[in-house]
């Protein structure tokens, strides 16, 4: 089985290849990624060697690239995590994350019909339903709540899977979708909640906390992300999208307490910020097709998850320590200079 994975020098498709080299010794990988502010090599190192695995700069936006390369190679099977994944940088610049979440995904699908591919599987997001009220804890997204984003970044994804869905209809082109909720665990870049509030404890400075702190996200380790890509692969039945989330709802605030406890840093780092602008409320997964139809469960729960986490970025500062050196430090400063206003 040769499998092309592209967005694999990010977080979760770095998982992703590390999940599949080990569970699928016999499968070849090649791993596609435009090495943009978010991919990073240096994740990769420690497949590089592998003769299974190989890497290839590039990008998904550039039509003939993508055609020559679908050319060269002899793929099975296609899965995209490549995207701009960061909901602020989509409300500071809209424009890059239509250009790759949407167009990119096409270009692909495009290749893909071209050279027979057996399945496209989109790796999609839970954001797409937009967000759940705070004071309704029984409601959850099922596959089939309505499309309705709030983000230009959920905007974008929500169009790739409409895009996605159009063209199992129209072209036959058989696909997959998965929409998961929000991802936690080694290799995240450190601006998303989680590795940003470690960075920040472990330097002493202040948290930057959202409004009041009250969102809440359905946090899934990521390894039973890469598990359920792995199960729909195997087993997801053409043209099906599968909702994967593991029932473990935090609020930002208990989040963050969290990791200062794992810490031992004093609440007193907390600073409450201005709120992101058409901030989702709550995230919710119901994850009963996925669990009846492929016998897909989370196996790590947040508070195992969360230990675990919180020591690999102990373990492994210079990994992140040299992401924060360089341009995402002036993006950083862009992003939260002025906005304290409840300390
Ligand atoms: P990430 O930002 O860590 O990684 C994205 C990767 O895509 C990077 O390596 C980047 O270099 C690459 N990339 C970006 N633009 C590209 C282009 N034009 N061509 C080729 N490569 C390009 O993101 P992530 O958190 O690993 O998310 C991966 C996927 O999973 C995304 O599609 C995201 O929407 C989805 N997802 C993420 C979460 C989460 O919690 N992080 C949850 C659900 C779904
Ligand atoms: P994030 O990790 O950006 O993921 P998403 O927006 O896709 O859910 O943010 C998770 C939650 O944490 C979200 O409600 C926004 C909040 N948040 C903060 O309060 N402070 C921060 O500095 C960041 C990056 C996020």
């Amino acid at each position: 089985m040769n499998i092309l994975v592209t967005g694999g020098a990010g977080f979760i498709g770095s998982n992703f290849i590390f999940y599949m080299l080990e569970k699928h010794p016999e499968y070849r990988i090649l791993c596609l990624d435009a090495l943009t502010y978010a991919g990073n090599l240096k994740t990769l190192e420690p497949v590089m060697d592998n003769d299974n695995f190989r890497f290839v700069k590039g990008d998904i936006r550039d039509r003939e690239f993508i055609f020559n390369f679908f050319g060269k190679e002899d793929f099975d099977m296609v899965v995209n995590f490549a995207a701009e994944s960061h909901v602020d940088r989509s409300i500071e610049d809209p424009g890059v994350f239509l250009e790759t979440n949407i167009i990119g995904t096409q270009i692909l699908m495009d290749a893909c019909r071209e050279y027979g591919i057996q399945r496209f599987h989109q790796v999609s997001t839970d954001e797409v339903y937009g967000d759940l009220p705070l004071d309704k804890p029984e409601l959850m997204f099922t596959e089939d709540t309505p499309i309705k984003t709030s983000s230009p970044y959920s905007a974008s994804k929500a169009s790739a899977d409409l895009l996605v869905e159009a063209y199992n209809r129209t072209f036959g082109l058989p696909v997959t979708i998965s929409r998961c909720s929000n991802n936690y665990g080694p290799y995240q870049f450190p601006e998303k909640l989680i590795p940003l509030m470690i960075s920040k404890a472990l330097a002493e400075e202040e948290l930057p906390v959202y409004g009041k702190g009250e969102n809440v996200r359905d946090w899934l380790y990521v390894e039973d992300h890469c598990r359920a890509i792995d199960l729909i692969l195997h087993k997801g039945k053409d043209g099906e999208v599968y909702n994967i989330g593991g029932h473990n709802e935090r609020s930002n605030l208990e989040v963050v307490k969290t990791i200062l406890v794992e810490l031992d840093k004093p609440e007193s780092l907390i600073s409450f910020v201005e709120d992101r602008a058409g901030h989702d409320l709550r995230y919710a997964i119901d994850p009963t097709k996925i669990s009846e139809e492929l016998g897909w469960k989370p196996t790590i729960l947040f508070d195992e998850g969360i230990k675990k986490t919180v020591k690999w970025y102990l373990d492994n500062k210079k990994w992140w320590e040299n992401i924060l050196s360089g341009d995402y430090q002036d993006y950083y400063q862009r992003m939260y200079k002025d906005e304290q206003v409840n300390s």
